[in-house]
């Protein structure tokens, strides 16, 4: 945490005005000064990319973000400063109060907390990261993604977890996530994080294809048509259809649009939890369903809107009651019954059931939440009905074998 140059308050207040606020005192200006210089000798590629920014241009320097106390647990004593290489949310937070908060409220702050202690089914992936696949695939793979758990070492930033630009990050001053997943450093551009291809980062792959899905969407095929004539630049609150004619991720998730506001609250605007096995609605979804719409309203008819939801919700109750039902209701015999062990992934049937709701599961209805019908058929619902005849088959196998097998050691 660095030292406060003005008060909070006074931040919140005027917070469109406070660049002109910061009354830097003659010393940390020099300071500011000798990083500039220097660095532009050691790693010109950084100096430069804040000369770009809006902050340089806001007198924002580099102490502003990387002084530290002498007391924080990853200060390092750098050409008389006290500084730190890791930039926290509760650093920007001093400037950015309302993205802060608003982050803190998402999915997205908790993303790293959950890797390790996950239960029942969802305890799926932390299960492969740490105990089949190993520590070294966890670190490179899961993590870089959901964040690690920085640690600090006599006073340096432990190498196995740094640098993490994950979305979860967990910092050693306590707060959690990173900036920086969206708006690289040191640019912190907001066109940058407005484009899909940032968020594809992590939104995609196998389990979670939300790029490929928004590849293939018509609101997509626009973006990759047009997308790089459209202004990004424009401040929040301001961009408007004027400034792009269909929506990327970040105008149906975060944007302010219409009658909206701007968040950092990515799960605000969700109604149901389809990352789940078996999807389940969010809390007060209604109002949360009713926000999403109202992205939808700038450009689409209520009728238009109104039917999606009812084509997507189909798709939800079909997959729960039909695939996903009777699929853990067999599952779950197989482990009362003592045909399986408790321990996960140790069976090969264990790897396929995972995959049938971790995998095509998701893909069939996130596919059908964002209008990608290849994503809700072929890699969705036709893979489901395969391997549901597939489970059902193995779960005959287990049971006909092990019968077979105590029969034989009774005689
Ligand atoms: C005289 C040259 C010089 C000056 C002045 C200087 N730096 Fe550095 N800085 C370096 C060099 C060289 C490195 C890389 C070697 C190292 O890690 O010590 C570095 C590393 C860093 C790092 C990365 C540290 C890490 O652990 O990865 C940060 C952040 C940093 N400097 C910020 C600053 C800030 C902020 C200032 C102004 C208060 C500053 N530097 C002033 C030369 C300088
Ligand atoms: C708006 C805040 C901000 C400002 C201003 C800023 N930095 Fe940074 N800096 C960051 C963040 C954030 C990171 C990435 C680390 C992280 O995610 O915590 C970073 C990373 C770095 C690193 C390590 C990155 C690497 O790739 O090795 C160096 C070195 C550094 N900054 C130097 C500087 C210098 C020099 C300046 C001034 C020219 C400066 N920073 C200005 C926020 C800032
Ligand atoms: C000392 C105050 C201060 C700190 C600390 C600070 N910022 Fe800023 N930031 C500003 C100011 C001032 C602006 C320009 C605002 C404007 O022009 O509306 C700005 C603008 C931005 C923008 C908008 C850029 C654009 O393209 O419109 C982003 C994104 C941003 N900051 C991210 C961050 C992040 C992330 C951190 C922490 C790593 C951070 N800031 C730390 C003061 C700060
Ligand atoms: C560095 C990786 C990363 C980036 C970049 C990223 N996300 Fe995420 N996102 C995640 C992870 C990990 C989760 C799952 C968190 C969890 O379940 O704990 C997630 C979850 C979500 C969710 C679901 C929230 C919920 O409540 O279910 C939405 C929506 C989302 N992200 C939207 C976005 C958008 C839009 C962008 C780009 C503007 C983006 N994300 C960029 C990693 C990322
Ligand atoms: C390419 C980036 C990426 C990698 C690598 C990755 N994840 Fe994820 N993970 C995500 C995203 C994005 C989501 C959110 C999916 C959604 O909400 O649609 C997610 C969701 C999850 C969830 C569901 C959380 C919930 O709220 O139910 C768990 C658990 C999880 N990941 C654990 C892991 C583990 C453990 C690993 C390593 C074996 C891993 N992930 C690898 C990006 C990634
Ligand atoms: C998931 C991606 C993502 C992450 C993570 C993220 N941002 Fe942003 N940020 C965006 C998007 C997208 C916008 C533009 C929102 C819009 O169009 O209304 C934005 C806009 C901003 C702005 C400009 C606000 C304005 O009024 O112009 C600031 C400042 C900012 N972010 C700060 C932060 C800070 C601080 C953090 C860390 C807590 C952060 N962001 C993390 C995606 C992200
Ligand atoms: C046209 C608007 C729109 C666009 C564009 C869009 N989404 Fe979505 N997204 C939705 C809707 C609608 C849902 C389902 C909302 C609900 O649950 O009520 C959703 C759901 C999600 C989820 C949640 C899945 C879960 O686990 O519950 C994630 C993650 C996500 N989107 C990420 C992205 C990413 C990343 C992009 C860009 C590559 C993107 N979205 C583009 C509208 C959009
Ligand atoms: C910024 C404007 C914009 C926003 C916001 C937007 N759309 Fe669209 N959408 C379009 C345009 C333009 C098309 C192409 C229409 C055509 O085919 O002529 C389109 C196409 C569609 C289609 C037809 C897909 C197909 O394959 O033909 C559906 C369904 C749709 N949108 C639903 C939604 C929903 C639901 C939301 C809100 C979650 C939404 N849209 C948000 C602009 C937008």
């Amino acid at each position: 945490m660095k030292r406060l140059l003005f008060p909070v308050l006074f931040l919140t207040i005027c917070a469109s005005t406070y660049a002109g606020s910061l009354n830097k005192s003659k010393k940390d200006s020099i300071i500011a000064k000798k990083c500039e210089v220097c660095h532009t000798r050691t790693s010109p590629g950084i100096v430069h990319d804040w000369e770009n920014s809006l902050h340089a241009k806001a007198k924002v320097t580099c102490i502003d973000c990387h002084e530290a106390e002498k007391t924080d647990a990853d200060a390092r004593a750098h050409e008389g400063v006290y500084i730190s290489a890791l930039v926290s949310p509760a650093d920007c937070s001093r400037c950015h109060p309302q993205q802060v908060s608003d982050f803190n409220n998402s999915l997205h702050v908790k993303a790293a907390s959950f890797i390790q202690n996950l239960e029942g089914d969802r305890a799926g992936d932390n299960v492969l990261a740490y105990h089949v696949e190993g520590k070294a695939a966890a670190i490179m793979g899961c993590e870089k993604c959901h964040g690690s758990q920085v640690k600090v070492i006599d006073g340096k930033l432990d190498p196995e977890t740094w640098p993490n630009n994950g979305i979860g990050r967990v910092n050693p001053d306590g707060s959690k996530g990173s900036c920086t997943a969206c708006h690289t450093r040191h640019k912190f551009s907001i066109a940058e994080a407005r484009r899909p291809e940032t968020c594809g980062t992590c939104h995609m792959g196998p389990d979670h294809p939300q790029l490929e899905i928004y590849n293939e969407s018509k609101h997509g095929v626009i973006y990759a048509s047009e997308g790089h004539e459209w202004n990004m630049d424009i401040s929040t609150g301001a961009w408007d259809t004027r400034h792009h004619r269909a929506p990327t991720c970040a105008t149906c998730h975060m944007s302010g649009i219409g009658e909206l506001t701007s968040t950092h609250d990515v799960s605000s605007r969700l109604s149901w939890e389809l990352e789940w096995p078996r999807t389940a609605k969010t809390e007060n979804w209604q109002e949360k369903r009713s926000k999403m719409k109202a992205v939808c309203l700038s450009c689409h008819s209520q009728g238009w809107t109104d039917n999606h939801y009812l084509q997507f919700d189909n798709v939800v109750k079909l997959y729960n009651e039909e695939y996903f039902d009777p699929i853990k209701e067999g599952m779950d015999a197989l482990y009362r019954e003592n045909y399986l062990t408790k321990d996960k992934f140790d069976e090969e049937i264990e790897f396929k059931y995972f995959e049938f709701w971790h995998h095509e599961g998701r893909r069939a209805r996130m596919g059908a939440s964002m209008m990608a019908p290849d994503f809700t058929q072929w890699h969705g619902f036709y893979e489901l009905a395969k391997h549901r005849l597939e489970l059902k088959n193995m779960m005959q196998e287990i049971r006909h074998k092990k019968d077979q097998d105590e029969q034989y050691h009774k005689k």
